[in-house]
């Protein structure tokens, strides 16, 4: 299959089957923002529970925080958002579409100029230059249909374009790919989306939605340390709606204007306290993955190289295979200024392999930042090694939505199998890693009309739903009801037949078939056993 295919396909089944849906979908939808149905609502309420649970309470160093989005507009002033976190835009002269300078494929060919345009019928002169660039193997007269509709739409009619004359270009980024129309030069975006806190509409009144969850995390850096009596190394973590006005969302949910993120910054000591204290700082292991347990003398290169380790385990966990991911280390001259490293781990998309998460050393850039523009102590008095210093940071910083995005893609499968009747037919399943999977098991009473069937099928819905997602599923034969369940990740079905009532011997009576997603395979077990099969699959 394409990969262009098979993301169609894969945004099909999502609108089809409710994982995704357009936002404001009845209205025509907004370009850039999305909404989560049923299926997709559950799948990232895991993906954000599994990432928080790894984080916060299977760790002894790290709490959680859940700040406001709206913050005091001077955080990011001190952050750097508001003078630096801009991309280059550009317009198209003839369809005024927005596009990132920095996307645009260069194409070469031959630019045509004009110096302006006469309306031949009222003898009008318009003196505005344009240009278009003609694609290699197109005929001139396709490069003067388009400056004809740019006069045109300046109000000449019967358009006669003056003053033509050509040149051949190379790796132009200065016409639009899509109609090679002229663009303008590229001029700076914030892509911070602004508004007015109260009800006067003034600068002094504009707030920023966040664009980052990071930032709150550093401003609350001290009452954090206060009240959870954390010593430095230790980690907040935030889960949280972040926005970003970008000026071409594209890929699906990957580049949206509303997304989610889940970060943690986590505090380190500075590599002169650490030698101080201990006499000598870690080098990085040869395989430059160091695990736990943390060693008092990491300096920051260990720390980034342990916290790299760990996201990697953990994307591995929820069934995101090392082979699915690469590593990229920023070069060092693609490193913000305050940046010492800088490593993306990305997935292999069908649309390419894009960042799912970036892992910065960010130094003690941001809490100096906000000490500075505060006037507050970002200091912290470290007893063991009898030293005041501002720490330094550990960011991994992930994308819930491109992580749900990533585990779509991963899911999704096509197979050809027989069905009961012997008939080949193609079987679209979703692989999800039980662990994320938005329902764990489907429950299936062989007939929706025997009572019996009805009421022992309710209990054992009863027994696991306090534990795990579970569907109830009567409708229709019990192969369709298999599919359905396939195509929604289901990992477990559970089906209450004349068996598991007894009707075909005493000894099976109490058992129920389990069959499984992705073998297919059927076996029969014990409902009494069923807790203790499904949950250590699915916690
Ligand atoms: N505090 C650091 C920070 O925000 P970032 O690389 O700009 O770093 C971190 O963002 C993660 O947030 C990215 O790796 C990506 O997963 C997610 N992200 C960023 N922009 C996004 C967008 N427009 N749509 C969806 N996810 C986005």
């Amino acid at each position: 299959m394409k990969p262009t295919e098979r993301m169609e396909k894969i945004v099909s089944l999502c609108k089809r089957r409710g994982f995704i849906f357009q936002s404001s979908e009845i209205y025509g939808g907004i370009n850039g923002f999305w909404d989560y149905g049923p299926l997709g609502a559950e799948l990232k309420r895991n993906v954000k529970e599994l990432w928080w649970k790894s984080m916060t309470k299977m760790r002894e160093d790290i709490v959680g925080l859940d700040a406001s989005i709206i913050m005091h507009p001077a955080i990011w002033k001190a952050s750097g958002h508001c003078d630096t976190f801009a991309d280059p835009m550009v317009d198209c002269l003839l369809t005024k579409k927005r596009l990132r300078a920095d996307q645009i494929e260069p194409q070469s060919g031959v630019a045509y100029f004009w110096s302006g345009a006469k309306d031949e019928a009222s003898g009008k002169e318009l003196c505005e230059p344009f240009s278009a660039l003609l694609a290699p193997g197109k005929p001139a007269e396709s490069a003067r249909k388009v400056a004809t509709q740019f006069y045109s739409q300046r109000g000449l009619q019967n358009v006669a374009l003056l003053g033509e004359r050509t040149e051949k270009v190379e790796n132009s980024t200065s016409y639009n790919p899509e109609n090679g129309a002229l663009l303008t030069e590229p001029r700076m975006f914030n892509l911070m989306f602004k508004s007015h806190a109260g009800p006067v509409e003034s600068e002094e009144n504009a707030v920023y939605l966040r664009p980052e969850t990071a930032q709150a995390i550093f401003v609350q850096f001290k009452n954090v340390l206060e009240t959870s009596r954390q010593k430095v190394p230790f980690g907040i973590a935030q889960i949280g709606k972040a926005f970003r006005n970008e000026i071409n969302p594209r890929n699906y949910t990957f580049r949206s204007r509303e997304f989610e993120q889940m970060e943690l910054e986590f505090f380190i000591k500075p590599d002169e306290v650490v030698e101080k204290q201990c006499g000598s700082v870690a080098s990085l292991p040869e395989n430059g993955a160091p695990t736990d347990p943390p060693q008092a003398n990491w300096g920051w290169e260990v720390w980034h190289g342990y916290w790299v380790e760990q996201r990697m385990r953990w994307y591995e966990s929820i069934g995101l295979t090392r082979d699915t991911l690469e590593q990229y280390w920023q070069k060092k001259e693609e490193l913000a200024h305050y940046a010492r490293a800088t490593v993306d781990i990305l997935y292999k998309f069908p649309f390419g392999t894009q960042e799912l998460e970036g892992i910065a050393a960010r130094g003690n850039f941001d809490l100096t930042q906000h000490q500075t523009h505060s006037g507050k102590s970002m200091e912290y008095f470290d007893q063991e090694a009898t030293a005041k210093y501002i720490p330094h940071v550990i960011e991994p910083s992930a994308g819930v939505d491109r992580l749900l995005l990533a585990l779509i893609c991963n899911a999704y499968a096509e197979e050809e199998v027989t069905d009961e009747k012997g008939k080949a037919e193609v079987r679209t399943v979703m692989r999800f890693h039980p662990r994320v999977a938005p329902i764990k098991v489907g429950i299936f009473p062989l007939l929706k009309n025997k009572p019996v069937l009805v009421e022992k099928a309710i209990a054992v819905r009863d027994l696991l739903r306090p534990f795990m997602n579970v569907f109830y599923d009567d409708a229709g034969a019990i192969g369709r009801r298999y599919r359905r369940q396939d195509e929604a990740g289901t990992p477990f079905g559970v089906t209450i037949d004349f068996d598991t009532i007894g009707e075909n011997g005493p000894e099976l009576e109490g058992t129920v078939t389990l069959r499984h997603r992705d073998s297919m395979k059927q076996e029969r077990v014990k409902i009494s056993d069923l807790l203790s099969i499904l949950l250590p699959q699915v916690q």
